[in-house]
C-alpha cells in the first residue's frame, strides 16, 4: 500500500525571472556602441553595489568620475589591488574613507588584462 499525499509539489519555478535581468535595455543592436571591456569587468566585480551602476556612487562608496586629475592608470591599478595601503599614503582618501562606513574591498583578479581594461574605463570622463 502507497498510502500519504505528496507535499513537495509547492517548490516555485524561477526560470522566466531571469530573462527579466537583461542589462540592455532591449535597445536595437547596432543604435549603441559596444560597452568598453573594462565596463563589463566593472559590473562583473562588486564595484556597483557600492558605487552605482554608472558610477555615480551611492551612500556605501563615492562617485568615480574626474579620475583622471588623481590617478594615471599604473597606480589606479595598483591601489585596485590594494586600496587599503593607499588610504594610509593619501590624505584625499582617507578624508574620503570616512564618510563611508565600509572600506574598499581589495580586487583579487587574477587576470591583469582584466584589471587594467577596469583602470583604462575609469580614467575615461
Ligand atoms: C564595499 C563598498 C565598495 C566596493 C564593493 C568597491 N568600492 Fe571603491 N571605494 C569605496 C569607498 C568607501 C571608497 C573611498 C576610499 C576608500 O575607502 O579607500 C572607494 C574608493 C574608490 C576609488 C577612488 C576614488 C577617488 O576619488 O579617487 C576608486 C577608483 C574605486 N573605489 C573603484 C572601485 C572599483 C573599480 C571597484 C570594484 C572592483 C570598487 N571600487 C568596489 C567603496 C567600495
Amino acid at each position: 500500500m502507497r498510502g500519504g499525499a505528496l507535499a513537495l509539489a509547492a517548490v516555485p519555478s524561477f526560470g522566466l525571472s531571469a530573462a527579466a535581468c537583461s542589462p540592455s535595455g532591449g535597445k536595437p543592436p547596432g543604435t549603441v556602441a559596444t560597452p568598453a571591456p573594462g565596463r563589463l569587468v566593472f559590473l562583473a566585480e562588486t564595484c556597483p553595489t557600492c558605487h552605482g551602476h554608472g558610477r555615480e556612487g551611492t551612500n556605501t562608496g563615492p562617485a568615480l568620475d574626474r579620475l583622471r586629475r588623481h590617478w594615471d592608470e599604473d597606480t589606479l591599478v595598483r591601489f585596485l589591488h590594494n586600496p587599503a595601503a593607499f588610504k594610509l599614503l593619501d590624505p584625499r582618501l582617507a578624508a574620503l574613507a570616512q564618510r563611508y562606513r565600509s572600506d574598499m574591498p581589495p580586487l583579487f583578479a587574477a587576470d591583469e588584462r582584466r584589471v587594467r581594461a577596469l583602470a583604462r574605463y575609469l580614467l575615461q570622463e
